[in-house]
């Protein structure tokens, strides 16, 4: 099939791109580069053999979009938005023209060009605070959500089903990712954020690196084993292949899946993973709670394994040694 990647140049769209390439689909990257590097095309393609064609667009510039779209693709798996939530509660208009206006205008290019299918990166953020740890498909969305980001992940998933109500050629898969982490087994690709990270891992890769000086455990007083927040890692190739699967299950309609381990660790388990694929001591101090952060997040899988025929592979200790590797060979 021939896919077109909107944001294919980030973290998750470019290893998914590989991922695409190496089953023998057509992949076509749309990204703008607001926190990605036009390398990473090199990359993918001294990885799979195959440069993908890469349009440099902004999704807010709507006739650029309807451009590419017109190319004619069997389907869109859309990654394009933006994501550091701290900033997205700075910014809220930005968050939601981005992310908000960007998705629109995808969609609106997808109906004029005649391309119906759609694959979207979503977020178990969606869930709120629930008041349990242990999320699935059913429970109901939309609730307690903290921030904008987390907002647009939202209100992107309800337009897309209206979209689906609406016209029944349209199919969409809405994929609710968990924490991703890790990079690919060769090193060429990872996380690789523009400017100060927020996630857990970006972080931990700059601790090692000395560029920060140590980790802020944030909180060790939740009702947690160790008392640190439990969240559910998933290593970025088997959420890579998760599209795969959703890509050769698409079916009329919207249908929604975890993709998530099902397993939960802790912050203070991350670290010891790490230290233990480095060998070496990662500096930490114990630091206030983080607003906003609940105590355990881990995802029911089981919805992906019986429809999508797929499940996570790949251990947090997997996870931390690919991010090593990529940390390795960026420094190289
Ligand atoms: C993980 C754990 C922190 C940094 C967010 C979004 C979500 C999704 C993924 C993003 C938490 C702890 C972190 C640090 C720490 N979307 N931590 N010290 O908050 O689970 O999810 O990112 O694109 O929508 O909300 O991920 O990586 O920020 O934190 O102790 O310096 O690590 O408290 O328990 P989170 P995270």
């Amino acid at each position: 099939m021939k896919i077109l990647v909107t944001g294919g140049t980030g973290y998750i769209g470019s290893h998914t791109a590989v991922e695409l390439i190496q089953a023998g689909h057509t992949v076509e990257i749309l990204d703008n580069l607001y926190n990605s590097k036009e390398e990473v095309l090199g990359q993918i393609s001294e990885i799979t053999g195959v440069r993908p064609a890469f349009h440099k667009v902004d999704l807010l510039d709507y006739p650029a979009v309807l451009k590419v779209l017109r190319g004619g693709f069997d389907a869109v798996m859309h990654f394009a938005g933006l994501k550091a939530v701290a900033e997205s509660v700075e910014k809220p208009l930005f968050y939601y023209e981005n992310n908000i206006s960007g998705t629109l205008n995808l969609l609106k290019a997808m109906q004029e060009a005649g391309c119906s299918r759609l694959i979207f990166s979503s977020s178990a953020t969606v869930y709120g605070d629930q008041g349990v740890g242990l999320l699935d498909e059913t429970m109901e969305t939309g609730h307690g959500i903290t921030n904008p980001y987390g907002q647009t992940k939202f209100m992107i998933e309800q337009i897309i089903r209206d979209v689906c109500v609406a016209d029944p050629e349209f199919s969409a898969v809405l994929l609710r990712y968990f924490n991703p982490v890790g990079a690919h087994p060769s090193g060429l690709i990872g996380e690789d954020p523009n400017g100060i990270p927020n996630n857990l891992m970006p972080i931990v890769m700059k601790v090692a690196t000395g560029e920060i000086p140590e980790l802020s455990v944030y909180g060790d007083d939740y009702p947690t084993p160790d008392g640190t927040c439990i969240r559910d890692y998933i290593h970025v190739v088997d959420l890579a292949k998760g599209h795969l699967s959703a890509l050769e299950h698409i079916d009329n309609g919207c249908a929604v899946y975890n993709l998530g381990t099902g397993r939960g660790t802790s912050v203070l388990e991350m670290v010891r993973a790490f230290e233990k694929a480095s060998g070496r001591p990662l500096p930490y101090k114990i630091a206030p709670r983080r607003p906003g952060d609940l105590a355990e997040l881990c995802a029911v899988p089981d919805k992906a394994l019986r429809e999508l025929e797929w499940k996570a592979e790949l251990s947090i200790d997997d996870a931390m040694r690919d991010t090593l590797n990529f940390l390795a060979k960026k420094q190289a």
